[in-house]
C-alpha cells in the first residue's frame, strides 16, 4: 500500500511539473526587470547599497526572508524605504526577496581604488581645536549606538545626560574604536563604512568604504592605523587613521591559497600588532606593525572564532566550530597549548577578567545554554559554572566594583539581568528593569559607580544603576541601544570590559 501510494504520490509531482512547464510566462514576475524598475535607484544596481543598504544575502543574514518581505510590503516608516504593498502583488514581493537572497553570479571587486572614490574629508578643522566644546569631561563620556533608528548618542558619564545625537551608517556592526588619547572614535558598519568622529567638536571628520559586508574594525595600539574585517570580498583592510586612506589591503587566502572570510579583527596592544580570526581557514592572521604591516600566520588545527586574550596579550583562547570546546593558542610560539571542554558556545568575545584569592580568572557567558563559566588564567581549568535563567551575551565588571553583570539574551528570561559577587562567583541579584523586553549590555562609567544596561528595543532605554547599591538612578528612553562605550574604560583597557 504504502509503495502504491508513493507511485501515485511521484505521478502527480510529474505531471505538476509538466504543467509548470508549459504555464504561461506572465505567471513569473521578471524579478531582475521588478528590482531594476523599483529598488535599484535606491540600492544600486549591483545592490551593493547607495542611500539605501546593500541587498545581499551576507547583509541580510540577520534580518531573514521572511522579515524581509515585510519590510518591502510595508516599508519601514521614518525612513526612505517606501512600501510596496499596494503596487506590487505578492509574487513579486516574494520573486524579489528571491532575488536579494541570491549571491551575486560575480564576485564584486572592491580593491583600492573602489575604496578610495568613497572616500569623504571634512575639512579639518579639528587642527584648530584644542579641548572639547563642551564642559562634561571628555574621557567620561559614553558613546551609545542606537542601531534602531542608526543614530549614536554622546552622553556626559558625570550628568547622565546626552549632549550630542546624530546619525550614524546603516547598522553599526562590532564596537567603535578610540584612539588612546580619547579624542577620535571610529564606526564599522554592517555594509563595510568606516567614519571617523571628533569628541571635541561632535563632528565626523573622514568616511570610507572598506568593504562591503563587514564584520569589525580594530584601531592599532598607537592609534595611528584601522583594520577593517570583511566577509565580501575576503579581506582585511588597512586605513591610516588620520584620513581613512588605504595603506594596504590584504587579500586573505591561507597558505595553501584558499580564499577566507575574515570573521573578526582585535588589536594586540602588548603586541604591537593587529591579530585576525579567519572563518573558513585554519590560520590566525597576526599583522605585525613595526615596519609597515607585515603578516605573520598562525597555523591551527581547525578554524576558530570569537576570541579571548588574556591580559598580557600571550595567549588567546578561540572557540572551536563544534561549540563544544574551546582552544588555548600560545601567540609566540604560534600553536594550539590546550583543549578545554567548555559546551554550551562560550562568548569569549564578551569574557572579561578579575583578580579571584590571589589569581586571575576569566568569565564568560554561553550563548547556546544558562551559564557562566569562570575559568583559571594560570592553568585554563575551570573553577566554576554558574547556572542563568538563560542564555548570555555581554559581562561586564569594572576594577572598582564588587560585581560582574550578565545578561539573559536569548529565550523567556531575557528581560533579566544577573549579578554577579566577584568575590563569592555568586548570582546575589537578579533584576528586570522592562519586563517582556531584552535587557542586554552593560557598561560602567569611568570610577564604576555605576552600571549602565540597555533596553533592546525600538522603543527602549539606558538605565543607569548605582553599582553598590545595585537601584535605579535615572532611565533615557533610546532607539534599541545596542552598546554604550565609556571612553576612559576602552582607553585604558580596563579588565571589566571586553575589547
Ligand atoms: C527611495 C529609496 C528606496 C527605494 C526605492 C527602495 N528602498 Fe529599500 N531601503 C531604503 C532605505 C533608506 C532603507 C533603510 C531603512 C532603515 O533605516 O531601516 C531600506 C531598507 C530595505 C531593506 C531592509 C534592509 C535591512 O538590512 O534591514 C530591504 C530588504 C529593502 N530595503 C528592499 C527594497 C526593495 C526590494 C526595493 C524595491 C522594490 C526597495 N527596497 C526600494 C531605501 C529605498
Amino acid at each position: 500500500m504504502p509503495l502504491l501510494l508513493n507511485r501515485l504520490l511521484a505521478a502527480i509531482v510529474v505531471t505538476c511539473a509538466a504543467l509548470a512547464g508549459t504555464a504561461p510566462a506572465m505567471a513569473q514576475p521578471d524579478a531582475p526587470e521588478l528590482y531594476k524598475k523599483h529598488c535599484a535607484e535606491c540600492h544600486g544596481a549591483d545592490r551593493l547599497g547607495r542611500q539605501g543598504p546593500a541587498l545581499l544575502p551576507q547583509n541580510l543574514k540577520r534580518l531573514r526572508k521572511k522579515r524581509a518581505l515585510g519590510v518591502i510590503a510595508n516599508g519601514r516608516p521614518a525612513t526612505q524605504m517606501p512600501a510596496f504593498g499596494e503596487q506590487l502583488d505578492k509574487s513579486e514581493i516574494a520573486a524579489l526577496t528571491d532575488l536579494i537572497f541570491t549571491p551575486l553570479a560575480i564576485q564584486p571587486v572592491w580593491g583600492k581604488a573602489e575604496i578610495e572614490a568613497t572616500r569623504n574629508i571634512a575639512v579639518e578643522v579639528d587642527k584648530y581645536i584644542k579641548a572639547p566644546m563642551y564642559g562634561a569631561d571628555p574621557l567620561n563620556l559614553f558613546v551609545v549606538v542606537e542601531t534602531g533608528d542608526h543614530h549614536v548618542t554622546i552622553l556626559d558619564g558625570d550628568s547622565f545626560e546626552p549632549i550630542h545625537r546624530f546619525k550614524s551608517r546603516f547598522a553599526l556592526h562590532g564596537g567603535p574604536k578610540f584612539t588612546p588619547d580619547g579624542r577620535y572614535v571610529f564606526f564599522g558598519s554592517r555594509d563595510g563604512w568606516v567614519t571617523k568622529f571628533d569628541l571635541y567638536t561632535l563632528e565626523i571628520l573622514a568616511e570610507v568604504r572598506a568593504g562591503i559586508n563587514t564584520r569589525n574594525i580594530a584601531i592599532s595600539p598607537d592609534g595611528s592605523s584601522i583594520a577593517v574585517a570583511n566577509y565580501l570580498p575576503h579581506s582585511l583592510v588597512i586605513l591610516n587613521a588620520t584620513d581613512l586612506a588605504v595603506e594596504n589591503i590584504f587579500d586573505v587566502r591561507s597558505k595553501d591559497g584558499e580564499s577566507s572570510r575574515v570573521s573578526a579583527v582585535y588589536q594586540a596592544p602588548k603586541r604591537n600588532s593587529f591579530i585576525a580570526a579567519l572563518k573558513d581557514v585554519p590560520e590566525i592572521w597576526e599583522i605585525k606593525l613595526e615596519q609597515g604591516p607585515t603578516l605573520r600566520r598562525l597555523n591551527i588545527d581547525e578554524p576558530l572564532d570569537d576570541f579571548f586574550f588574556d591580559q598580557g596579550y600571550r595567549h588567546l583562547l578561540g572557540s572551536s566550530r563544534d561549540g563544544k570546546s574551546a582552544v588555548v593558542i600560545d601567540i609566540d610560539a604560534g600553536k594550539p597549548v590546550k583543549r578545554i571542554a567548555l559546551p554550551g558556545l562560550p562568548h569569549l568575545g564578551s569574557g572579561i577578567t578579575w583578580t579571584y584569592r590571589d589569581r586571575q580568572v576569566m568569565a564568560t557567558p554561553h550563548l547556546k545554554e544558562g551559564k557562566v563559566s569562570v575559568i583559571d588564567l594560570n592553568d585554563w581549568s575551570i573553577l566554576k559554572t554558574l547556572e542563568t535563567r538563560g542564555p548570555g551575551f555581554f559581562m561586564r565588571s569594572h576594577e572598582k566594583t564588587r560585581y560582574a553583570w550578565t545578561d539573559v539574551f536569548f529565550g523567556p528570561n531575557r528581560d533579566l539581568m544577573h549579578i554577579i559577587d566577584k568575590t563569592s562567583l555568586e548570582i546575589v541579584k537578579t533584576i528586570k528593569p522592562a519586563p517582556g523586553k531584552t535587557a542586554a549590555h552593560v557598561e560602567f562609567d569611568r570610577d564604576g559607580s555605576h552600571a549602565i544596561v540597555s533596553i533592546w528595543d525600538l522603543d527602549g532605554a539606558i538605565v543607569i544603576y548605582d553599582a553598590a547599591t545595585l537601584e535605579e538612578v535615572k532611565r533615557i528612553p533610546m532607539s534599541k541601544p545596542s552598546g554604550k562605550y565609556n571612553v576612559w574604560n576602552k582607553i585604558t583597557f580596563s579588565e571589566g570590559s571586553s575589547h
